[in-house]
């Protein structure tokens, strides 16, 4: 007589047996991660005891996030954000020494294409409601010292808080362009005073966050991603310190490093000599420092 293996049949013996499929993964980098997922997955739906009509529900959600994506919507990042899993691995992935620039989300809305922009040129010239502002200051190395030949790709929202690529003529490129340091290591932005914005909330994920009671408010902020030969780059913001969504960011993006404040300027003073700006404006002054490469 010959005794058969049992078949699976217990929520436990599925687990245990997708674990052992997954064993055979030749990339090991791979099989660590497809055998911590099972073991969370399964884990996750059997704490929840999760329905089959939930997990339908799901799959509709994941399908009409992926629908939404094109080039100009990032439902999954959105996703990402929002579940705090984009900071998580971002924290994780930059592990950074005291001192150096913080980085955080990167966020849907870059675009590749800004023009290249002598320093202290205007990314917004069309954000005519916007208040002016200058954001400036240094790309420097661990030590202090200006790091020549930076680039640093800056975009941002508009007045209204909306991204060019959510307005209707969203293939004309508005409040992004790319600088680049010379020997002082020095940057100059003009740009209109950040505000804050809500992210897409018309999608799966604005469902979700109305669903658990959450906002969708981002602080207010400035984008720049920065690179120089033989530095780690770095993406990150340059946060508003009044902004009252600080401490509730709907993606969880801020570091109290990357918090400045804007400076008022009501009358003509030296800055406005110095940046060639009539009042009223705002400044923001903001070092990046960066790690050199491993
Ligand atoms: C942004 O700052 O552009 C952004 C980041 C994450 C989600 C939505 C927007
Ligand atoms: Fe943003």
């Amino acid at each position: 007589m010959t005794i058969k293996a049992p078949t699976a049949t217990t929520e436990d013996d599925i687990t245990a047996e997708t674990l052992r499929r997954f064993e055979g993964t030749p990339n090991a980098r791979l099989r660590e991660i497809m055998l911590s997922l099972t073991r969370h997955l399964h884990g996750f739906i059997k704490d929840v005891q999760l329905t089959e009509e939930e997990w339908f529900e799901a799959i509709k959600f994941l399908t009409a996030t992926g629908q939404l994506c094109d080039a100009n919507r990032q439902e999954f990042i959105l996703l990402s954000d929002t579940l705090g899993v984009s900071m998580v691995v971002d924290l994780i992935s930059h592990r950074k020494p005291a001192g150096a620039t913080e980085s955080t989300v990167f966020g849907p809305f870059h675009r590749e294409g800004a023009a290249e922009m002598p320093m202290g040129s205007n990314i917004a010239p069309h954000d005519t409601k916007g208040i002016p502002a200058i954001v400036f200051g240094h790309v420097l190395d661990a030590e202090g010292k200006p790091i020549a030949g930076a680039k640093l790709d800056v975009w941002q929202a508009n007045s209204d808080g909306f991204y060019d690529s959510q307005l209707p003529n969203a293939e004309q490129l508005h409040m992004r362009g790319i600088f680049r340091t010379g020997a002082d290591g020095r940057y100059v932005v003009k740009t209109t005073r950040p505000v804050h914005y809500q992210i897409p909330s018309d999608g799966p994920v604005g469902r979700m966050l109305k669903a658990t009671n959450l906002h969708s408010w981002r602080p207010a902020h400035v984008h720049f991603a920065i690179s120089a030969n033989g530095y780690e780059p770095v993406t990150t913001h340059v946060f508003d310190s009044i902004d009252p969504y600080l401490k509730s960011d709907a993606v969880f993006g801020v570091k109290d490093s990357l918090i400045v404040d804007f400076q008022e300027h009501a009358m003509r003073d030296s800055a406005a000599t110095e940046f060639a700006i009539d009042p009223p404006f705002v400044t923001a002054e903001f070092d990046f420092v960066l790690k050199r490469s491993a």
